[in-house]
């Protein structure tokens, strides 16, 4: 498995994303399934696991904590700060409802990063993740009523106690990031970024390149449905956010397994499955560094983790955006 650099850890370009391992919006999870899944993450090159303290209201920190007992050393860390549900302050961001949240309760999630904000969620998130450092700390989404300015200072001090050893930030602009590297060293950002998403290739892609910022791409599979398995006969459970999403409709995904059908040349070429090649493509792109991808049992961790040195063609990258255009509606 390639690794690459965010800031100075050395971090696999394949990463294991844990949102739904938390359960929440995404039909619930069951905790052996996740153990199981993070322990065959780490089995197969894979170092990077992110999580946040929100998916699943500290569930998916917690499972984490759990499943690197006694592997602490074989993992980077990657969690993040700034949507809270113990507090009103910064902005309202979104209410949970009552579906799938681990504990029950129907949170009000808001953005903040005011300073004494993330020293509390700091030590929360070191409590859940069972250590006594996190290797990437992230700012989640941004905020308008915290200057980036104070954040990063405090970002700055933790990193000087070694609570933290890299800071990212996460759904941010170039101007955002800015802000922050005026301030010290930012060394990642971490974005919606897959085939069908790729708005960043214009914004934060070419920013992460010219200043040498780690890139982390989000929802690389699109949630599933670039996975080669989403077909028009999957279901989802009670909860599960795709099951009211026009892009899981049972149309749109017959229309996504078609396209995915015609990149089969390419995925024989380097005898790669449909979710390996969607992996290595989103890696293989300029300014991506690094790509996380979400997994819920060890099977589909074993598969996405099994692409982690290939190497696309121009030709290759020129088919695929070929194929891409045509399908854009
Ligand atoms: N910073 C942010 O705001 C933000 C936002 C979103 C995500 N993220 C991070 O990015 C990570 C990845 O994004 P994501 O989890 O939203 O979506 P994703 O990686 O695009 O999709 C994950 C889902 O795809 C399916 N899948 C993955 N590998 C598969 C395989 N080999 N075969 C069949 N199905 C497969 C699974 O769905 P099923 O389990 O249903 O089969 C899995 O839960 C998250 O876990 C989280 O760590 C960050």
């Amino acid at each position: 498995m390639l690794q690459r650099s965010i800031g100075e850890l050395k971090a696999s370009v394949i990463g294991l994303g844990t949102w739904a391992i938390g359960g929440w919006m995404w039909g619930g999870s069951e905790e052996e399934d996740s153990v199981r899944t993070i322990h065959a993450a780490l089995d197969n090159g894979i170092n990077l696991i992110d999580t946040a303290p929100v998916y699943g209201m500290g569930f998916s920190e917690e499972i984490v904590g759990k499943a690197l007992k006694g592997r602490r050393d074989q993992a980077i860390i990657a969690t993040k700060c700034g949507l809270v549900w113990d507090c009103r302050k910064g902005e309202h961001f979104f209410d949970t409802g009552l579906d799938n949240v681990k504990e029950g309760g129907d949170y009000k999630v808001y953005k903040y990063l005011g300073p004494e904000s993330i020293r509390v969620e700091v030590e929360r998130s070191l409590r859940r993740l069972q250590t006594d450092h996190i290797d990437l700390y992230q700012t989640h989404w941004q905020e308008a009523t915290t200057p980036i300015a104070e954040t990063m200072q405090v970002l700055l001090d933790l990193k000087k106690e070694g609570k933290i050893r890299a800071i990212g930030c996460s759904n941010a602009t170039p101007a955002q990031m800015a802000k922050y590297a005026d301030v010290g060293r930012l060394d990642s950002d971490q974005e919606k970024y897959n085939m069908l998403d790729r708005d960043h290739e214009e914004t934060n892609l070419p920013y992460c390149k010219q200043y040498d910022v780690a890139f982390l791409s989000y929802s690389s599979m699109c949630k599933g449905l670039l996975s080669g398995k989403m077909g028009p006969e999957r279901k989802f459970n009670k909860g599960d956010q795709r099951l009211n999403d026009p892009r899981f409709s049972e149309e749109n995904r017959r229309y996504i397994q078609t396209m995915l059908g015609e990149f089969q040349v390419i995925a024989e070429k380097h005898s790669l499955t449909t979710a390996q090649l969607v992996t290595a493509w989103t890696y293989n792109q300029p300014g991506c560094t690094h790509t996380l991808v979400g997994a819920r049992t060890p099977e589909q961790v074993m598969e996405n983790a099994d692409c982690g040195e290939v190497n696309l063609s121009d030709e290759d990258n020129r088919f695929i955006r070929k194929v891409l255009a045509e399908y854009e509606k």
